[in-house]
Parts: C-alpha cells; structure tokens; sequence
C-alpha cells in the first residue's frame, strides 16, 4: 500500500509533512519497540513510536523506532518495498509512526549488543506517519546538555528520554510495591479532603479562596495529620494513603511546594509497633525494586546522640568522621576563642595532613553559610603540629586533645567553637563535605537509621515562643509533660525520623489522645484557648469522644524514589515539578487572573495586577 499520495514530490514534501498524516484505520501494535528478538526471526509485526534518528546508507535508509519500552531498528528498502522507502525520506525525529513489516536478523557484523533487541531489524512493508514535529529544542537522548529550565519547559518532550521514563516507572513500581504490603498488612486507603482548613505544621499554607463564602479560605492540606487522627477515632483502625501535601517553603533538591507522602496511622500502636511496619514496608520496598535485603531493625540512635556525634538530626552513617566534644579540655585554655565559647567540637579526617592550603581555604569557606567565623585547624606531622593555633594550645591540652581524637601522624583536626546550634552545624556539614571530597562515600550502600526521642519544642526567633519540634499533636515521652512547662527544651517527644543516607525520609510519632492532654499542649504552646477553640475546636472534641490511644508516621514518596533512583534531586522523579521559584515552566502557574475571576471570589488586590 503506497503511503503517500500518487502526486508525491519531494518538493511538496519538504514544504508541507502535515498533508500525509494519516490515522490509525484499524492499524494495531503487535509490539512494543523494546520487545523482539532473534527468536522472532520471520514474524510480521506492528510497530508505533517516534523517530529517534534517520539514517540513509546507500539506498537503504534506517530509522530508530522508540517508545517507552526500548528502540527498534526498521529499514526501508528500496528492493523490497520500493513505494514504503520512497516516501521515508520525510522523515524526520520525533515525527510519529506506524509501520508494518517483518522480522529478521541483522547482518554479520550489525548485532548491536548493547540493545536488547540489538538482534535483529523490521523490513517496512508499509508504514503511515501518524504525525511530524518541529524540530525539537534539544535531542530526547539521556545525555543531553539542555539546561533544567529548558528541560521543564518542555517537559513533555523530556519526558520521553529514557532516564525519565524510569524514574516514573520507578515511582509507580514503588507506589505499587507500598499499597500491596499495606493491602497485605491490613491497612485500608481512605481519601482525605484536598479543600480543609489549616493545620498548622511549621509550613506556610497554601490558601484557597472560597466563592459562596466570601471573605473565607480553604488550605490545602500540609498532610492529612488532623483527618488520620480523626480516622482513627473513626474506628478504621489502619490507615494509609498515598496523598498530595502542599507547603510554602522556600524550596530546595529535596523539597517542592507540592509533594507525596505514603501516609499511615495505627490504632493502639506504640513506637515499636510503628517502626517495625515501616521497616516491614522499607524491606519489601527494596526487595521488589532493587532486589536487597535490609537488614531490620534498623539502628536507632537518640536525638542527643545523634545531634553529638553527627552534628544533625539526619547523619549520613555510611562513613565515620564523627565530631568528638572538646569543651572540657580547652575549658580553661588561654587561648581565649575556646575557652571562652560555648561548646568546642572537633573532627579528624585520617591523611588530611596533605589537604592544601587552597582546600582548607575553601572548607573555611563552605563553613561560613551555616553561621561560622572561622575554622581552626591542626596537622599532625609526625613530631610537630603544624597550626595557625597549636601555639595557643598548652602541652596538657595537646595531649588531652590528641588522647580525645587519637591522632596520628597524617591527621588533619578542624575545630569550631561557638554557640552549638552554630558548632553542630557547622561541623555536620563540614563532615559530609570532606567525606564526599575525599569520596569515602560508598555509592551502592542503604544505611537506614532511626532517630528517636526528638526535642517537644524548639525556640521560634520570628515567632518569639516555643513551637513544636514535630507538630502539636505529638505526645511527649512520659513524665515530660511536666518538664514541657517547666524546662521546654529539655522535654522529648515520642516522634521519630527514618533517615537513609543522610536524608530524611519519613517522620512521624505517637499522638496525644486525651482532650485534656491536647488542651494542656496547646496552653504549652502558648496557645490560647479561644485560638485552640477556633482552630482544633473539632480535633479536641473528638479526642472527647472515645479516642483510642494511636500514632503514625508519613514517609516522603518523592524521596524515597529519588534515593532508588540514584537520582539527585526529587524534581527527576516527579512528572511535572516546579522550580525554586515554585513555578511550572511549561504551564507558566502561577498566573495572573482575570478581574472578573477575582471579583466573584470577592478580592481586590492591593497591587494593580496586569490583566490575564
Ligand atoms: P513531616 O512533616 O515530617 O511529617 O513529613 C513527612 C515526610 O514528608 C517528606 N517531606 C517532603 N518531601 C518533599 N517536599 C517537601 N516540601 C516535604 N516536606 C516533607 C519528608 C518527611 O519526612 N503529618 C506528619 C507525619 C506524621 O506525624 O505521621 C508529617 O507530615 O520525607
Ligand atoms: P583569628 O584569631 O580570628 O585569626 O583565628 C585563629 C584561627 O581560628 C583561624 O584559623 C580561624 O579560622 C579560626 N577560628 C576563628 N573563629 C573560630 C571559631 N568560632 N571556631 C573555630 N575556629 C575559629
């Protein structure tokens, strides 16, 4: 069947491919592109996809057929279907086709291993285009120099390389994986609304403006917290759902102002029943995708722990360099930058004696983002120190120094001596840098860890008052109810993080139960009453009405899946993402609206908006 109209020219063709589209009339796939082999030898087959390249080799022309299971060579050949090879010359990649024709093996010499279906190439019989494209701004190819902002903007188009297609399938093989060992466990999936009122968890939220209640909002949900607890005094017992959160922060690689949690929440559960379901999902998680056994339970480590050998709540335990508290021996130095500071920690990194001072340099550097005004540093040579501060150092301090950190000949000490919040910092960053400059970073290991017993509160400079570390509805460990008002940050909550490698991947606790309990939280808090009243009016009744003692954790999906991924930032695992700026660059959201938008919705903007 020719393909193109009798009165083909290749001068009509080169001005106009649109006229010989045509549509599918019946046509079916038999097969993916990524689907045969040699032992299809002989079979006559139905292809679709897209043009990845077009060659033409004396007389013969070859195109790569791609769709999202892999490429297939086809010929068209002038021998054996002279009509199908005169039109093929049009063309071009990307354009969209169909083609019929048969199996057979490519020459001696052609066999290209490194493609599964490398084997073998699809004789045209006949094809159709099914449509053109112009030219695309960068080539669908995994290796591509197109810049991020190009790539989303045409997303749809970068959609289609292959690293992005595994990402996604990735994702859905995860989402799958999850909802099969719930479904399994016993966990029901229940919807929660996407239109409710603000619960506030540290984040700003997103507002929604209500027609029919002028003057009134909706947010969008910062997570289901409030209506899993509810579900739970509702009887459901347990709860998961893979659900949209939506937050306004300031962004990062890890962070979007839309994300997914795998949200769960238990009935009569304490952290030990909470954390070995998650250890349960994580497990078949990696042994579905990545084929790996974990080994549970995972380690655990305190919140005060962590904080004094890692310097963060979240460590990346996949390499040493822990940070070792000096303050006690240089507490009377007379080397007044540390004696006089607060806390003095210190962290040995083995061989870096032979770091330059450019390197040093540049660390010193790096340091200043999280607050510091300098970073002092030792060389162990063998027989001397080499420091800009060693002479400040008694011969006491120095060797209690180097019994603390048992150095050797070929260390490097980096100390810093501040305010904690600003030494922890500091020297948790700085380790994480070294460990990847030094590249002691193992790439194919999955430390899990979990973090318990968080601070209840941490101090809100903007907001003047203690907030809580987790959320409100968080309990506190027994016994530190009390010290909440007495001492608010010494008190600890029942909550716990899972890291994985350095990143935190899920979070969660055991909530308050009792309406008098929740009341007194608030009043901790510094919530008043009546604010209580208007905003948790609803939880605190129904923690007033038989609520069963319950708790949960939420694990953030689109890192779970970046970190399976190998990915580096969770924007190459979501399909759509926005920018730093909290902008789709292929929608251009957010947007102006139109006037009369906005006056049905009873707004007036401050600011003379230009018109959408
Ligand atoms: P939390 O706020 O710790 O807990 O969130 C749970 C997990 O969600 C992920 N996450 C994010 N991922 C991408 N972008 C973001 N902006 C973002 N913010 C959070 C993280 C985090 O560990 N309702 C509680 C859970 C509970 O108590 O059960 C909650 O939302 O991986
Ligand atoms: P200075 O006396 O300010 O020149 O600092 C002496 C050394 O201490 C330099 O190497 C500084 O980088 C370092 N330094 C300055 N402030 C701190 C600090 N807070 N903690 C650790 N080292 C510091």
């Amino acid at each position: 069947m020719p393909v193109l109209s009798d009165d083909f020219q290749v001068a009509d063709v080169q001005r106009d491919h649109q006229r010989f589209i045509q549509d599918l009339a019946g046509w079916r796939r038999s097969h993916s592109c990524g689907a045969l082999g040699g032992r299809d030898d002989g079979e006559h087959v139905c292809l679709m996809g897209w043009v990845q390249y077009r060659r033409d080799h004396g007389g013969l022309i070859f195109v790569d057929l791609r769709d999202r299971e892999g490429l297939t060579q086809v010929v068209f050949s002038p021998e054996i279907a002279p009509e199908a090879h005169a039109g093929a010359h049009i063309l071009r990649s990307e354009y969209v086709l169909a083609v019929r024709g048969r199996v057979r093996p490519r020459p001696e010499g052609m066999v290209n291993p490194g493609l599964p279906t490398g084997e073998i190439e699809v004789v045209v019989l006949e094809w159709k285009l099914l449509n053109t494209s112009k030219t695309p701004p960068f080539p669908v190819e995994d290796r591509t120099d197109a810049g991020e902002n190009l790539r989303l903007a045409w997303r749809y188009l970068d959609l289609r390389r292959p690293r992005m297609q595994g990402n996604l399938f990735l994702r859905h093989r995860v989402a799958q994986s999850v909802r099969r060992y719930l479904d399994e466990t016993g966990f029901i999936e229940v919807e929660t609304p996407m239109l409710t009122k603000s619960t506030p968890e540290g984040a700003r939220d997103f507002l929604v403006p209500s027609r029919l209640n002028q003057g009134q909002f909706y947010a969008l949900p910062q997570s289901p917290q409030l209506f899993k607890q509810l579900l739970m005094i509702g009887g459901l017992d347990k709860y998961f759902q893979i659900v949209r959160c939506f937050r306004d922060e300031d962004l990062r690689a890890d962070r979007q102002p839309e994300f997914t949690q795998i949200d769960i929440e238990m009935c009569f559960a304490d952290e030990g029943m909470v954390m070995d379901m998650a250890e349960g999902l994580v497990s078949r998680l990696f042994k579905d995708i990545l084929k790996c056994g974990l080994a549970a339970p995972f380690p655990r480590l305190t919140w005060d722990e962590a904080m004094s050998r890692y310097g963060v709540d979240k460590p990346d335990t996949r390499f040493g360099l822990e940070l070792v508290d000096v303050t006690d021996i240089v507490r009377h130095s007379s080397f007044k930058l540390f004696a006089g500071a607060k806390l003095v920690k210190a962290i040995k990194v083995p061989g870096g004696e032979a770091f330059t001072r450019k390197e040093i340099d540049d660390f010193t550097e790096f340091v200043k983002i999280y607050g510091a005004q300098g970073l002092a540093w030792i060389k162990i040579k063998s027989g001397e120190w080499q420091s800009p501060v060693a002479k400040f150092l008694s011969e006491g301090e120095r060797g209690a120094i180097a019994g603390a950190l048992d150095l050797r000949p070929g260390d490097i000490v980096f100390f810093q001596a501040a305010e904690p919040e600003i030494v922890n910092a500091v020297l948790g960053n700085l380790r994480v840098r070294l460990a990847s400059h030094l590249k002691l970073i193992p790439g194919d290991s999955f430390n899990f860890l979990w973090i318990t017993d968080f601070p209840l509160f941490e101090y809100d400079d903007a907001e003047k008052r203690y907030v809580a570390c987790h959320h409100p509805f968080t309990a506190p460990i027994s016994g530190h109810f009390d010290l909440a008002l007495a001492d608010p940050p010494a008190a600890r909550a029942r909550a716990y993080d899972l890291v994985l490698n350095g990143n935190e991947v899920g979070g969660g606790s055991i909530r308050i139960h009792s309406g008098q309990e929740q009341r007194r939280m608030f009043e901790a808090l510094g919530i008043g009453s009546d604010i209580a009243e208007s905003r948790f009016g609803f939880l605190l009744r129904a923690l007033e009405h038989g609520a069963p003692p319950h708790g949960g954790i939420a694990f953030g999906l689109d890192r779970l899946v970046m970190l399976l991924a190998g990915a580096a930032s969770i924007r190459d695992v979501i399909a759509f993402p926005k920018t730093q700026k909290a902008a789709c660059l292929l929608t251009e959201a957010p947007s102006f609206v139109a006037a009369a938008q906005l006056r049905e919705l009873g707004i007036r903007l401050r600011e003379v908006a230009k018109d959408a």
